[in-house]
């Protein structure tokens, strides 16, 4: 056994109260798994996983915490019977990073690093890790996969790409010292996570005006905001848009739950750490997405052409085959599901979850 004995249904999941961490709660209770959800809600609501309860009609154990509060975090681990970690929290705005990047640099790594260190006090070793296509940088490729060379260019992709780094040094600590139970690491590298729950009950939230294409498209198609800008229609691309390999949700965390299979699996027998693209090895470009937008929502969305985005790439997207090939994970949705499903949760929820909480004291998902 390479763990104490735990059961290894229970997973804590840090971030869970955010857009992609609430949906991985949805996958993880309708899979069997126990949810202790870690948030320090510093971009989120519980409300979120008031609807994840919803949802599922299962209960989830919720702390309100920072991974960077050690002492609470040994707390938690003492109480609850952790087997494996799934670690969403973190900061993740590339522009708020270049403006702050101290702040991203404590959240993310110091942060991370408090997280490990309380898991190894308590011997839980087994990790699935956001990271983010990010840490590949400006390679010049258009299709990445996981040997590629890394190379972010912002302190949001670098916090990414240290954080990846610290988890390969442990793991290979743990197999250069021949550890009992050594590290079972994934790193799950998402390149454009998009859409929403089925429902339309949980879905993206952004804080004030959105960074990224989904989110902005969404509100201008709903009335919030006037008018898009599509950065550049000048790149080397068919029609002169930037490409990028959008995935659902929903597919993104079905692979984490893969990567949990596969930490307990042979591949990780004797520990290790491995990354895995999380694409669905399609790219789209803005002007696409506009599009099938429109036709989805029979809203035109006003946009204009305006000057390339500083930092941006003319095209990125996935190759996906080695996440089928060890995980047996690929993605399943198409583009229109990505667009329907974020259409639907814009229109049943224009405010996201705000109107909700503000009308609404108690909304604690502990259960
Ligand atoms: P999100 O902001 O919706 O969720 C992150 C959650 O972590 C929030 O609920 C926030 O309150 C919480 N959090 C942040 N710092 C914390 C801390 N110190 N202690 C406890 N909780 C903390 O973001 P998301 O889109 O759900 O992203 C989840 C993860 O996936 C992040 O690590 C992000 O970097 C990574 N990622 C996201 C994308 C994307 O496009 N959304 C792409 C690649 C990687
Ligand atoms: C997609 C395309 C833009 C907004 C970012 C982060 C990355 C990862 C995912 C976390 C590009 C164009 C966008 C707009 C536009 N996050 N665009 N008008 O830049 O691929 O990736 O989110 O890890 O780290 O950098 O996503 O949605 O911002 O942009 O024309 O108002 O849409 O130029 O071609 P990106 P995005």
């Amino acid at each position: 056994m390479n763990q104490k004995s735990m059961n290894p249904k229970n997973i804590l999941v840090t971030g869970g109260a955010g857009y992609i961490g609430s949906h991985a709660c949805v996958e993880l209770l309708q899979a069997g798994f126990r949810v202790v959800v870690v948030d320090n809600l510093s971009n989120s609501k519980t409300e979120s996983l008031s609807r994840v309860r919803q949802i599922t009609g299962l209960p989830l154990t919720f702390y309100q915490c920072d991974i960077r509060d050690k002492t609470a975090l040994a707390d938690i681990f003492a109480h609850e019977d952790i087997n494996t970690v799934m670690h969403f929290a973190g900061l993740k705005a590339v522009g708020e990073s270049c403006a702050k990047p101290a702040l991203y640099y404590h959240n993310n790594v110091y942060g991370t690093l408090a997280l490990t260190e309380a898991m190894s006090e308590a011997n839980v070793k087994q990790l699935v890790f956001s990271s983010s296509a990010t840490v590949y940088g400006e390679s010049g490729c258009t299709q990445y996969s996981e040997h590629f060379p890394l190379g972010a260019i912002n302190p949001y992709g670098r916090s990414k790409a240290m954080i990846e780094d610290i988890l390969r040094d442990l793991s290979a600590a743990d197999i250069l010292n021949q550890a009992k139970a050594p590290w079972k690491i994934a790193l799950l590298r998402y390149f454009n996570p998009i859409g929403a729950h089925e429902s339309g009950l949980i879905g993206e939230d952004p804080n004030g005006i959105p960074n990224n294409l989904m989110p902005y498209i969404s509100q201008v198609a709903i009335g919030k905001l006037a008018q898009l800008s599509v950065f550049g229609n000048d790149y080397p691309t068919p029609d002169g848009t930037g490409i990028r390999d959008y995935i659902h949700v929903v597919d993104l965390v079905k692979g984490h739950i893969k990567a949990i299979a596969a930490l307990e699996g042979g591949t990780f027998e004797s520990g290790g750490c491995k990354a895995y693209n999380l694409g669905t090895g399609q790219g789209y470009s803005v002007l696409e997405i506009i599009n099938a937008f429109e036709k989805v929502s029979g809203r035109r969305i006003n946009y204009k052409i305006a000057p390339r985005r500083a930092g941006d790439l003319a095209e990125c997207f996935a190759n996906p085959e080695l996440a089928l090939k060890e995980l047996g994970w690929k993605a399943e949705k198409n583009l229109l599901d990505m667009v329907a499903d974020t259409w639907n949760w814009q229109t049943k929820n224009p405010q996201g979850y705000a109107s909700v909480e503000a009308g609404c004291a108690s909304t604690e998902a502990t259960g």
